[in-house]
């Protein structure tokens, strides 16, 4: 089980990126094991497989089914802090070098694509930076100075196709892209495999340990994969307790797709500088309709369990802008991790030297994972990689310190959380369909009752280091608001860093 047994389905899941992958069932030896099947997993995996490496990837739900099948890909190389912010804390060098290296993932998706025949709606369109009102058009001469100094193909323009906004002031980037997510991950996969990797689905990993000349993999089921290198691409690290966790947070984000008459407007990825901002962008479909995807209206995981105003707030927005959009076809939800200093953390894991890790994305994951599979397989190959300093897992975020303090600050809070009541004074007032934390003595519980009368209840405290968990109603699952584990109903973990269940209490 992972993510993809939430309830919400995104534009994409139909798609099946390997659907013969079976569980791991014997114990393997290869060169390098990667754990984690999204777009971080299976292009490490495939730059790897391509230099001759033979690589096992294991997945703990179907390949390809994590977040990456929720995302909108927008394959963007500008950075969606702001390019001002980004210069600010790590220098215009790194910002570059930022603007650099997800281009040259956008150019490398590109040439996959061709080289091994990938059919997943690549193409290459602009993107439009643009204000949310009136007021935010400084922002735009902002970031325009800074993008400019750094080298970013961009100029101002006057207008985006949206109601009300033919007149502001907007920034055109050139050579952004976009595609189908898992057409992309399914040909990948056959990449993969055609150079003799394997992949293995619905098993759990939960040991990455160094051991003398190289790495251990264990998975729950009691198997071993011993490898040279490891590379831990699980979104959410599972194999670090701390360290990099305190520098990031999880945050849900949401996305629908609606009908839209072909030609309505032109394809192209459109963002807004809303805190959060919203995020547009087309996807061809069959016949003369297409399908209109927006993003937008983010909280820290965990913080608020109102999903139905969040959609409520994204359908009016997308009608306002785009009054003949057609009818809604998807709406799902998803998380990402927003670092506190803008970029992710791709290299080896602190204080390891032959396990590495990719995690941090903010909006842009599917770029940093491709930025990942170029970064570590440079690392594992040749020792070095001319981004390393920028993606560097143990820097300092010094200059990030207000967000550093502020995001830590959650933990503090869900613990605090222990000695409050409970959300309710008794389980049986929990109606079919409903979750809610209910204290029993000493101890806070995440009681589920399902729809026909089942009663689950499992220990609140996350097996991650032990934050309190948050009932998440759309997706009838825990959220973790400290580092973003997710939990079924069963209290089975669908998301890192946990990977142990939520322990059961007395039913
Ligand atoms: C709604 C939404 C919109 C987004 N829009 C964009 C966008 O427009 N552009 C963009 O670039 N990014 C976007 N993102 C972010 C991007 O989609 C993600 O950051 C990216 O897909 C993450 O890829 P990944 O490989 O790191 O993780 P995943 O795709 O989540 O893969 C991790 C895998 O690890 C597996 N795993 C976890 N724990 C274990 C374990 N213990 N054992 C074995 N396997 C395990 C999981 O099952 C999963 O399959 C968006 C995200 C969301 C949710
Ligand atoms: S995710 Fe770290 S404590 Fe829950």
């Amino acid at each position: 089980m992972n993510v993809s047994d939430e309830r919400t389905v995104s534009l994409w899941a139909a798609t099946e990126v390997v659907p013969d992958a079976v569980p791991l069932g014997q114990s393997e030896q290869v060169d390098v094991v990667v754990v984690g099947s999204g777009i971080a997993g299976l292009s490490v995996a495939y730059e790897l497989a391509v230099a001759g490496q033979k690589v096992a990837v294991l997945d703990r739900g179907r390949i390809g089914s994590g977040m990456t099948a929720r995302t909108t890909a927008h394959l963007s190389s500008v950075c969606d802090d702001y390019f001002s912010e980004l210069t600010k804390l790590r220098g215009e060098d790194l910002a570059r070098i930022f603007y650099q290296s997800q281009s040259a993932a956008i150019d490398h998706i590109q040439s996959i694509r061709e080289t091994e025949r990938i059919a997943c709606d690549f193409r290459r369109l602009d993107g439009f930076l643009f204000p949310a009102s009136g007021s935010q058009e400084s922002n735009i001469t902002r970031e325009l100075d800074a993008a400019l100094k750094i080298g970013v193909e961009v100029e101002k323009t006057r207008g985006v196709p949206f109601a009300g906004f033919s007149d502001v002031q907007a920034l055109r980037y050139a050579n952004q892209a976009t595609f189908h997510p898992l057409k992309y991950l399914r040909g990948l996969a056959a990449a993969i495999r055609a150079r003799g990797g394997v992949l293995y689905a619905d098993t759990i990993v939960e040991k990455v340990e160094e051991t003398d000349g190289g790495v251990r993999v264990t998975t729950v089921s009691g198997f071993t994969v011993s490898a040279r290198s490891a590379v831990v691409a699980t979104n959410s690290p599972i194999n670090d307790r701390v360290a990099l966790h305190t520098k990031q947070a999880p945050y849900r984000t949401y996305a629908m797709s609606f009908e839209i008459a072909r030609d309505t407007i032109p394809d192209a990825l459109y963002w807004d500088t809303e805190d959060p901002y919203h995020y547009v962008r087309l996807q061809p479909g069959d016949g003369r309709t297409d399908f209109l995807i927006v993003g937008g209206e983010d909280h820290k995981t965990g913080q608020s369990d109102d999903a139905g105003d969040r959609f409520a707030a994204l359908t009016a927005w997308t009608k306002r802008l785009v009054p003949d959009v057609g009818v809604e076809i998807n709406r799902w939800s998803g998380q990402v991790m927003e670092t506190v200093d803008y970029a992710g953390f791709i290299g080896r894991n602190p204080g390891d030297s032959r396990v590495f890790v990719a995690t941090g994305d903010s909006g842009q994951g599917i770029t940093h994972g491709v930025v990942a599979g170029l970064l570590i397989s440079d690392l594992i190959l040749k020792e070095e990689s001319p981004w390393r300093e920028l993606y560097e897992p143990s820097r300092k975020t010094a200059g990030a310190i207000g967000d550093y303090l502020s995001e830590n600050a959650t933990a503090i809070k869900s613990f605090a959380e222990y000695i409050a009541p409970g959300e309710i004074d008794s389980v049986d007032k929990l109606r079919p369909g409903e979750g809610a934390i209910v204290r029993e003595g000493l101890s806070k519980i995440a009681a589920f009752r399902d729809d026909d009368g089942t009663l689950y209840k499992r220990s609140a405290a996350c097996t991650h280091v032990g934050c309190h968990v948050h009932w998440n109603s759309l997706e009838r699952c825990w959220d973790c608001p400290c580092h973003g584990s997710h939990f079924a109903i069963d209290g089975t973990a669908l998301n890192g860093p946990a990977v142990a269940p939520l322990a059961r209490v007395g039913e």
